[in-house]
């Protein structure tokens, strides 16, 4: 059985009162439209058309060639919107599912549900329903008085009556492709809000003597749509909540687990321990044994076993097996540090290279710098990588010893086992085995406090 998906995503989204189409703003770090796609695919749905509106182009280039597209030029309803892909599905003969671009909380499993259900029902059309506390908003799904499918109400539509159900339309559906077509062609825009209503298809479809069936489920969470952001941050807290379950019973360790913050496509290893406060974002790895938190962030990043980051931030940076950051410090994006490298507190690095075992302990500033192994950055060390124009980098061989309070202006190259004397401004190259000193030489007055108390007294007592 080839099934068919049609994601709506055409709507302008006016409740979220924003720039970005709706269908973008993320749950959990990923565009909601990528949770709805995720699904499908995961639900085995190999072919998913996606409609969108004039201004879908940034939808296009977020999901690119891995689903196909049809414009919807006029946003005329949800009806209107699933007529647009009549088309691109004319040789398409098994079931088409139809789900909104809002609605980014589905699991596979309830999705490929629905289609069995639908199947194994020879229905012409299936809707699936939930039952909610609270059904401002929805379709209202009335039933006749044998508990069938009679119609959906929008809410705008119902009559006091209807409006107290609080069995909703989750706006997902199974159709055969040949009685949804004909019904959406006999669509009219007589109601509330003057749309094509996609919903009107299933009552369009019974009154033909069309097979029409409700799949009920049960969790209602994963019908959430998403019209404002309110509903936004629900959604959020459910799938925070579903990701942290599942590392957790995956091997993850979370002290707080609502203080816990992990993205949808985050990867936790088990033995990982999370503190309070802590944001795994993106696309980061965690791998076995590392302890991150409190107050880190870490975005993009793969780190190894055995790292420990405490109250820093880590960004689009690997960590390898052993290492060691924070408190206070940020590693900023295209860091790529060395097994048991240790970052200490108060740190930034950016776009630098790290070798195995060296330790930059204290207060450092290393951009666009290359350190080998088994080096000793001193507490203060900064790398002047940027004349105002242009950004130079920084070389350390292995082995090299930086002393405290140094500027190494790039560019710039400490040779292998050289030492850099405290204090001193770097501007030449240091050989390898040397030791470069640039500061002044350190010249004592000897008496001159009393000296100058004497003088001042004089003062005084003119
Ligand atoms: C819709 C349903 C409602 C259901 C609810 C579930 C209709 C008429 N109503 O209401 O019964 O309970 O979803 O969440 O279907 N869209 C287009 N083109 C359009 C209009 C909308 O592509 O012309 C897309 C939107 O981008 C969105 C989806 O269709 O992804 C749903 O539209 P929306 O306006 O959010 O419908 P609801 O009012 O939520
Ligand atoms: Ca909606």
């Amino acid at each position: 059985m080839s099934v068919a998906a049609v994601v709506l995503a055409a709507g302008k989204g006016t409740r979220m009162k924003s720039a970005l189409p709706k269908v973008l703003h993320q749950v959990c770090g990923l565009p909601m439209i990528s949770h709805v796609v995720n699904s499908l695919r995961e639900a085995g749905i190999g072919r998913i058309i996606v409609v969108v509106g004039p201004e879908g182009q940034e939808i296009q280039d977020l999901l690119g060639s891995e689903v196909e597209y049809v414009v919807q030029r006029e946003q005329l309803g949800t009806g209107h919107a699933v007529l647009q892909t009549e088309g691109a599905l004319k040789n398409h003969n098994g079931p088409l599912l139809v789900i909104h671009g809002d609605t980014p909380l589905y699991r596979s499993t309830t999705l490929r549900g629905l289609v069995s259900f639908h199947d194994s029902s020879k229905a012409s059309g299936t809707v699936l329903s939930v039952f909610v506390d609270d059904p401002t908003g929805y379709g209202r799904i009335i039933r006749d008085s044998e508990g069938a499918f009679a119609k959906i109400v929008e809410e705008k539509d119902a009559t006091p009556e209807e409006a107290a159900v609080k069995e909703i339309n989750s706006g997902t559906y199974v159709f055969q492709s040949e009685p949804l077509f004909a019904a959406l062609h006999q669509l009219s825009p007589e109601n509330a809000q003057g749309e094509y209503y996609l919903t009107d298809v299933l009552g369009i479809i019974r009154g033909q003597a069309g097979r029409v069936e409700i799949f009920t489920h049960d969790d209602h969470e994963e019908a959430l749509g998403i019209n404002n952001r309110v509903q936004l941050a629900a959604a959020e807290r459910i799938l925070r909540n579903r990701i942290r379950e599942k590392w957790m019973l995956a091997g993850v360790t979370m002290i707080d687990p609502d203080t816990t913050y992990i993205d949808a496509q985050a990867e936790l290893e088990s033995d990982v321990v999370i503190f309070p406060f802590t944001f795994i974002e993106g696309h980061t790895r965690v791998a076995s044994g590392s302890v991150i938190g409190p107050f880190a962030q870490v975005r993009d990043c793969v780190i190894g076993e055995n790292v420990t980051i405490s109250q820093a931030t880590v960004l689009g940076s690997t960590l390898e097996p052993g290492c060691t950051v924070g408190p206070y410090s940020h590693i900023r994006p295209g860091c790529h540090l060395a097994e048991k490298v240790k970052v200490g507190g108060f740190c930034e690095i950016k776009n630098t290279t790290v070798g195995p075992g060296s330790k930059v302990p204290h207060l450092s500033y290393l951009g666009d710098t290359s350190v080998g192994s088994g080096v000793n950055i001193g507490a203060g060390t900064i790398t002047c990588n940027y004349d105002g124009k242009n950004k130079y980098r920084t070389v350390i061989e292995d082995g090299a010893f930086i002393g405290s309070n140094c500027n190494l202006v790039a560019p710039v190259e400490i040779g292998t086992g050289a030492y850099v004397a405290a204090g001193s401004t770097i501007t030449n190259d240091v050989p390898p085995g040397a030791l470069g000193v640039a500061r002044n030489r350190q010249r004592n007055i000897p008496d001159w406090v009393q000296r100058r108390s004497g003088k001042s007294s004089c003062q005084e007592e003119g």
